[in-house]
């Protein structure tokens, strides 16, 4: 599966609008876990690395910002301004968040426990093993 938007179901309701996402509803894996990025400063950037096998799916809960993704050779940026879609990252994307508007808040379900193995820092490196996949 290539990265995509997700959008989720609206239920409106006057008083006041509900979304959700579930797997195997809406999204294409098993939540393991789930973290949010918030409080970011103006001008700043999380996320510069890729994953060796984790999927995410991200969704501005609220505010604005955008995800950049590099596969090795292109790069595509998605704007998430709305709560009710979100962006599917599957594994070996380089993935940057950037452009952050006050008060975003950020929310981040991955199909697996933290581990610092499984991430790939540096760029070249990436591109490497891109490459020869
Ligand atoms: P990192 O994924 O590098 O942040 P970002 O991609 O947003 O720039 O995470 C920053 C630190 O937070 C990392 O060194 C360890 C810690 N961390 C956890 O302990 N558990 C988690 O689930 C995540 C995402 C990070």
């Amino acid at each position: 599966m290539n990265p995509s938007i997700i959008d989720l179901p609206k239920i409106l309701d006057k008083r006041g609008n509900l979304s959700f996402f579930e797997h195997p509803g809406q999204l294409p894996f098993e939540i393991a876990r789930t973290y949010w990025i918030y409080d970011v400063p103006g001008g700043e950037v999380r996320g510069s690395h890729a994953f060796k096998k984790q999927q995410e799916f991200i969704i501005a809960l609220s505010g604005s910002f955008d995800v950049v993704l590099n596969d090795g050779e292109k790069e595509e940026r998605f704007s998430l301004n709305r709560s009710y879609y979100g962006l599917y990252i599957p594994n070996m994307y380089w993935r940057k968040l950037e452009n952050f508007s006050t008060n975003s808040l950020a929310l981040i379900v991955s199909d697996r426990l933290y581990d610092e193995g499984d991430y790939i820092r540096d760029f070249e490196q990436f591109k490497n093993i891109k490459n020869a996949i």
